[in-house]
This record gives C-alpha cells, structure tokens and sequence, in this order.
C-alpha cells in the first residue's frame, strides 16, 4: 500500500478570525509493511497529519491518496468504507464501550455475533494475551489490558494499515514497550502509523517523520543507516 501526500495545507477555524495552519505544505510518500513514526512536541500537526492520511480530515488544499484512490474525488460515504475496509486505528485513550464486555467489544463494529467471527476475537485476544478477560468490561481491566483489547479491535477487519495515535501515551514504561512489540509485530500484515512525542517508543521504527510547526521537518530511516 502507498500513500501519496501533494502540497497538502490544513487550516482550522478558516472562517474564523483566527486560524491554525496545522500542516503546512506536506509532501510524502509511504509505502511497504512498515512501522513509520510521527514524531513532534504537542501542537506540531502530528494528529492533523495522521487524520488527513486517514481520510478522517479533509487538507484545505493538496492532494491525499491511498493506493489510486484519491480521497479529494471521494465521497464521505465512500471515504467512510475504505476507512472501515482498510484501516485499523488505536487512539490514546480505548474508546471501548464500557457497558460491554471486551468480547462484545470487539464483535460491535461489524455488527455480527456469528461463530467465525467470534472465533476470530477471540483468537486476537489470545494472541495479544487478554484472551482472559474476554468476558470483562474495559473498567475492570489495567490501562494496558485495555490497549490491547483497542488493538485487538483495531485487527478485527484485517487492516492494511493501523493508526496509532499517541496509542502509549497514557501507559507506563512496561506497558507501553508491550503494546509497542504487538504493533511492531503486525508489520509482518500491515502498515503501522504511530504518532507520538515519545521518541524512546520508536526505538523500532523503519522510519520515523520529524514533524514541527505543520510542516516535515526531516524524514529518517534509522535501521538503514550505518551499523557499527
Ligand atoms: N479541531 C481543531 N480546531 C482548531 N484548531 C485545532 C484543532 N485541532 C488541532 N488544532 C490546532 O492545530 C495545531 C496542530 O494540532 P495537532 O495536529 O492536534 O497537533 P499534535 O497532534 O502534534 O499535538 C495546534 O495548534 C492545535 O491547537
Ligand atoms: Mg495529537
């Protein structure tokens, strides 16, 4: 899969009086099963890169694609389905619904409860080590049993490309590096974004974008430069 940024300008509030230029005319090109880091101080743009990738905002000018579909000649609705076909996302905070339990959780978004399905989740929960919790609400699990189970989720619909933004953020050091080996495992199957101001997550990364006031300060391949 690819992605294709063009001159791609986002601006908040434009009939306001005060506006934001949270991206500044970004090109880039990302493509291949890789862990990519987004990685900035808070206010950057990393988020607003991230969602305009995602087709979740809509760049005031440029242009965003994914693979030949260019988002600009998209409808929402059709924006909307290849969101849901192809992508994963994992925010800071779970977003799991409270008054189900982790398995409920995760047959939700696609709106069935069939054996295969259900055997699925609970294969994702197995293999991200929470298969135990299943039939627990996200209240009764620690902050990074709930990451997971977000992430088990996120892989419900097999993504070309999970999102991750600032997925780690709200955990402490252990847990983090653990929902960092899952996502860094799942580049054998997809893409991984990861948005963060934390560089000691991104230790693994294939490539990590230097974000600053809007626009891409430095692109970097850490893994291909030289080792000792
Ligand atoms: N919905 C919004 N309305 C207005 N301004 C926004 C909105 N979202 C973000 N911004 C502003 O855009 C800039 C970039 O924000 P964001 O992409 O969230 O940065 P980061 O994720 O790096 O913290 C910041 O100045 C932020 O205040
Ligand atoms: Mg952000």
């Amino acid at each position: 899969m690819t992605f294709t940024l063009e001159n791609v300008n986002l601006i908040y509030d434009i009939e306001k009086e005060v506006q934001t230029l949270a991206l500044r005319d970004v090109n880039l090109t990302l493509s291949g099963n890789k862990l990519i880091g987004i990685l900035g101080p808070s206010g950057s743009g990393k988020s607003s890169l991230l969602y305009a990738m995602a087709g979740l905002r809509r760049p005031t000018s440029g242009n965003v694609a994914y693979n030949d579909r260019t988002y600009g000649s998209l409808s929402a609705p059709a924006l909307a389905t290849l969101r849901r076909k192809e992508f994963g996302f994992v925010f800071q905070r779970h977003f799991l619904i409270n008054y189900m339990t982790v398995l409920e959780n995760l047959l939700t978004p696609l709106n069935k409860n069939t054996g295969p399905v259900r055997e699925k989740a609970l294969s994702l929960l197995e293999r991200l080590g929470i298969v135990h919790a299943a039939g627990k609400r996200p209240y009764q699990l620690s902050g990074g049993q709930r990451q997971r189970a977000a992430i088990a989720r996120a892989l419900m619909n097999d993504p070309q490309v999970i999102f991750g933004d600032e997925p780690t953020a709200a955990l402490d050091h252990q847990s983090a590096r653990e929902v960092m080996s899952l996502l860094e495992e799942y580049t054998a199957h997809a893409m991984v974004i990861i948005v963060t101001h934390d560089e000691s997550i991104l230790e693994n990364a294939d490539t990590i974008i230097r974000i600053w006031d809007g626009s891409i300060a430095e692109i970097a391949s850490p893994k291909a430069e030289g080792q000792p």
